[in-house]
């Protein structure tokens, strides 16, 4: 199916927070597309059954780079906890390089915004002449992704200009969360009952995104705040541990701030002695699972006087007193939570840019597209 067109009629300085206010718009034509809306199920357009043949597959590999790779680890995280199964994942260009063998009982799922990125390419020639199959998630209609792949969900996010993904991440993700839905139906995995809960949240998201939106004046402030600095630590565990990912790599991207990234409990083991006043931590910690863990580091890093940014549930105000600044999300379920956690930073990282006389839409040494 064709990608569709977003429908957003206001006015944008930038192709990069036209994008992000976009995103309200994509998962609707998401919905549209991939949702039987009375039946509260997960549809593809698959008139050959392709994917019911899938049951024969005995291994999973997911390969991206950069914001899609991303996109492909909150994927492997929702196969485990609602499937399973425990998928691989791979960079591309550390696929290729690793001569990876897979066969014909290998299901590959491959991720890029572009479809044309020549890493992602060169790795699903590779795995097509050894018979595997390739599911595509893609926003390049006619991409050579989309032609090389047997089959292919397209992230129906119309054309994104600016050079940080924004809204064809979003679209990755919720994509994931709806072929896990699938494969759950099929593989009589996931009960009718989390089916419809899930289905029902996923029609919640554009209002929950639009809520997170009207804090953009507020996420100016903050950004006026914290833009000189030159290095930030991003801590997050599980399906926080992506947004802290993508968060670390949206901010080098579009505002050339050195953030690093780490899992949450992996921050003890090592980086946790670069903690001084001067680094302080932005920390994903929406309330629900893995919360308690975060709330503790959060704690042990104000004994240690760092500053903290916290990213958490509208509603929770046990932070208040520990942490330096917050920003609140709407209450989800935790698989979505890396769809919402990241909007606030993708609106940070806009104004840090802009803040810093940088172009969002075309930051330096960077392609849209590397082939
Ligand atoms: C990089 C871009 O070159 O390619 C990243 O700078 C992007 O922003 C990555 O995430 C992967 O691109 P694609 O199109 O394969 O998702």
């Amino acid at each position: 199916m064709p990608a569709k067109n977003t429908k957003t009629t206001k006015t944008f300085p930038h192709s990069m927070l036209k994008e992000i206010f976009e995103q309200p718009d994509v998962i609707k034509n998401i919905i549209d597309e991939y949702i039987n809306k009375k039946r509260k199920e997960a549809v593809f357009n698959d008139p050959d059954k392709i994917l019911k043949k899938l049951k024969k597959i005995n291994r999973i590999i997911i390969l991206g780079c950069g914001t899609s790779f991303h996109a492909g680890l909150a994927g492997k995280y929702m196969f485990s906890e609602y499937l399973g199964v425990e998928a691989e994942i791979e960079l591309a260009d550390e696929f290729i390089a690793r001569k990876i063998k897979t066969d014909s009982k290998t299901l590959v799922i491959t991720i890029s915004q572009s479809g044309k990125t020549a890493d992602i390419i060169k790795a699903v020639r590779l795995v097509r002449k050894q018979k595997s199959f390739i599911l595509g998630i893609t926003n390049g209609i006619n991409s050579p992704l989309d032609k090389l792949s047997n089959f292919i969900c397209f992230c129906q996010a119309g054309e994104e200009k600016a050079l940080a993904a924004t809204k064809t991440y979003t679209s990755q993700i919720l994509l994931f969360a709806l072929i896990t839905l699938y494969f759950g139906k099929l593989q009589k995995k996931i009960t009718p009952t989390l089916r419809v809960k899930i289905i029902n949240e996923i029609i919640r998201l554009p209002k929950k995104i639009n809520q997170i939106l009207k804090q953009n004046v507020n996420l100016q402030i903050v950004a006026d705040k914290y833009y000189k600095l030159d290095d930030l630590l991003v801590l997050g565990k599980n399906y926080q541990y992506v947004s802290a990912l993508e968060a670390g790599l949206k901010l080098k991207e579009t505002t050339y701030m050195h953030a690093e990234s780490f899992a949450l409990g992996e921050f003890l083991h090592g980086p946790v002695a670069i903690s001084d006043k001067k680094h302080p931590c932005l920390i994903f910690a929406p309330t629900g699972k893995n919360y308690k863990e975060a709330k503790k580091m959060i704690k042990k890093l104000k004994k240690l006087k760092k500053k903290t940014i916290v990213i958490t549930t509208q509603g929770n105000r046990q932070l208040i007193k520990i942490a330096d600044k917050i920003i609140y999300t709407p209450k989800t379920l935790n698989l979505f939570n890396p769809i919402l956690s990241i909007i606030p930073i993708q609106i940070l990282a806009y104004h840090i840019a802009v803040l810093k006389g940088i172009n969002p839409d075309k930051p330096r040494n960077l392609n849209k597209c590397v082939i």
